[in-house]
């Protein structure tokens, strides 16, 4: 017997459809893969790009490094007397030179907005110590 051809198209058809769903449903599992930490924020040894702004604007890495002693105590030194960020304004503001026998005494840096101090101050009390 002969089919018409109109049999055949809807016979292709399904055939498709079948083969289409098929391969639809065996597709791979997509792979997730977690991507490591990033080392560098662990470390804590890097200043964050809108800390650092104000660091430069107002000259304080002139006189202070990560962990490396300049003129004034490290930041890491700093963060190790377990100041509170207000603490710390204060004595940015009205400096105490005797917390530091070691070094010559620093400037009152009251001259700065004190929003920025406090970003500042902020910081510097997350500074991981060890
Ligand atoms: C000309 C150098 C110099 C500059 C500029 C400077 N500092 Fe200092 N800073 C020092 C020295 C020296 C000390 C330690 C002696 C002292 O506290 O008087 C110190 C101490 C500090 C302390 C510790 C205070 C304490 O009593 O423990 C903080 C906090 C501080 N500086 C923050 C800043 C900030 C923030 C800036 C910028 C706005 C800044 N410093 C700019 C030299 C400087």
């Amino acid at each position: 017997m002969k089919l018409r051809p109109t049999f055949y198209h809807a016979f292709f058809i399904i055939v498709f459809a079948a083969l289409i769903a098929s391969c639809g449903g065996s597709e791979e599992p997509i792979q997730l893969t977690i991507p490591e930490s990033t080392p560098v924020a662990k470390k804590g040894s890097d200043i964050p790009e809108e800390v650092k702004k104000l660091l430069t604007m107002h000259t304080c890495l002139g006189c202070h490094k990560m962990d490396k002693k300049l003129i004034g105590p490290t930041f890491k030194d700093i963060a190790a007397r377990g100041y509170t960020a207000e603490e710390m304004v204060q004595l940015m503001q009205v400096p105490q030179p005797e917390n530091w026998p070691d070094y010559p005494p620093m400037a009152s840096m009251s001259f700065v907005a004190k929003g920025d101090l406090l970003a500042i101050a902020e910081w510097i009390t997350e500074i991981p110590v060890e």
